[in-house]
């Protein structure tokens, strides 16, 4: 059977950034709190023309000037901060990369699980379409209210996947575990911009799901954990991937030690909580930073609160071998802010039923313009 999973793969992330060492000294916290509590050095923060479709587009854009866009028939566009309840994302993303109209184009939504969804539903495609291939966009925009205790795990950015047979990178293996429970440990009603969140029970309802969805993965044939060279976990924080490890180490009795801990989190700790993109950006720093992962096993853990999860396993490919870090000069040349002038872009919210422009701001590729006849409205710079 030909293989099948991720070709390409390409991040991005905003304009500005958070430092929390600045945040510490506002909130009065201990900054180790943060770096060392948490595995957490920055945040990303949009800039007032920025959001999930900007993000997502300019991620994608990269991915397809170097892979062309030769049998792309379906766009799925994973998000936790969708911008309209109808609409998906994916059509203004459709619009700014200039993709023909013979797309399939929809939205998937569940927490931070949505892109593992997509890529399954891709994996799918592929299969029966061996000739097409599939453009997976997780973008989100995690948001907490000011001054909680997630505050410090918010972030921003994006990850383009490319799914294709034969892929570059990473060959999606068929056995996955699925473990889903109806729990209320992180929520985002219609009305409200930031999540509600029990945090004590997200890290609970976390690492219960992921020792059920390994145990899944287990029962449906998937390999033994001394099979597996790499881990990659759903990181909203990189000490949660410490924690899931030291977890699954004790539930398998493996040894696993913090065994590419700090590669998978590069990026992560860096851009905060990307919801969607999370783990992506974690599969991102592994392969970036890790030499001499071709032909080696990977396990990837993805965690969407409320709750859906799933362990699925891939092999690297010949194609990883040429991958460097690709992503840290673009988090450098984010522009800090202070945090008054972060807590004004927290506190900023759009009315729709106002037409306004916003400032030119961002340097990506694509920005938004503004809503206009309560439509938003994108541009290329
Ligand atoms: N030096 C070093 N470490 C310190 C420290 C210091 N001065 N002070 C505290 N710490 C450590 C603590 O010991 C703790 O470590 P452990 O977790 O290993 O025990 C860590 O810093 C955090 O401290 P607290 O537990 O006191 O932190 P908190 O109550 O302020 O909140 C949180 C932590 C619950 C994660 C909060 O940030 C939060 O609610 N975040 C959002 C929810 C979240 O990310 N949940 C994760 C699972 S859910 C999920 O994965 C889906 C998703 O994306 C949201």
């Amino acid at each position: 059977m030909t293989a099948i999973g991720i070709h390409d793969l390409e991040l991005a992330s905003t304009h500005h950034v958070l430092d929390l060492g600045v945040l510490a000294e506002h909130t009065g916290v201990d900054p180790a709190k943060y770096r060392l509590g948490l595995g957490q050095d920055e945040f990303s923060v949009p800039a007032p023309d920025e959001d999930i479709v900007t993000m997502g587009a300019s991620a994608a854009l990269a991915l397809l000037e170097r892979t062309g866009t030769r049998g792309v028939r379906t766009l799925l566009f994973a998000t936790e901060s969708g911008i309209d309840h109808s609409k998906a994302a994916g059509v203004f993303v459709h619009q700014l990369l200039g993709l023909p109209p013979q797309v399939r184009v929809a939205e998937i939504k569940q927490a931070c699980y949505g892109a593992t969804a997509a890529i399954q539903a891709a994996v799918g495609i592929v299969q029966r379409h061996p000739d097409e291939r599939v453009l997976v966009i997780a973008s989100d925009v995690a948001r907490y209210a000011l001054d909680s205790p997630g505050e410090p795990t918010q972030g921003a950015g994006a990850a383009a996947i490319l799914v294709s047979a034969d892929p570059a990178l990473v060959e999606i293996e068929a056995a996955s575990g699925l473990f889903s429970e109806n729990v209320d440990d992180f929520w985002r009603p219609n009305d409200s911009s930031t999540a509600i969140v029990d945090g004590k029970l997200s890290i609970s309802a976390y690492l219960d799901a992921m020792t059920g969805a390994w145990d899944d993965l287990v029962a449906h044939g998937g390999p033994d954990i001394g099979a597996i060279d790499r881990l990659v976990y759903h990181q909203p924080y990189t000490k949660m991937a410490k924690k899931a490890q030291a977890r699954l180490a004790e539930h398998t009795g493996a040894e696993l030690g913090e065994a590419g801990l700090a590669e998978g989190a590069v990026y992560n700790r860096r851009i905060g909580n990307a919801y969607t993109a999370s783990l992506y950006a974690g599969v991102a720093s592994v392969l970036d930073h890790e030499p001499g992962l071709v032909g080696k096993r990977l396990g990837l853990f993805s965690y969407g609160s409320g709750s859906v999860s799933e362990f699925l396993t891939g092999v690297v490919r010949p194609g990883a071998a040429g991958r460097d870090d690709r992503f840290t000069a673009a988090l450098d040349a984010r522009v800090p802010l202070d945090v008054a002038a972060y807590r004004e872009l927290h506190a900023q919210q759009l009315p729709s039923a106002v037409d306004v422009e916003t400032p030119r701001v961002t340097e990506a590729p694509f920005r938004f313009a503004g809503i206009r006849g309560a439509s938003r409205r994108y541009e290329r710079r």
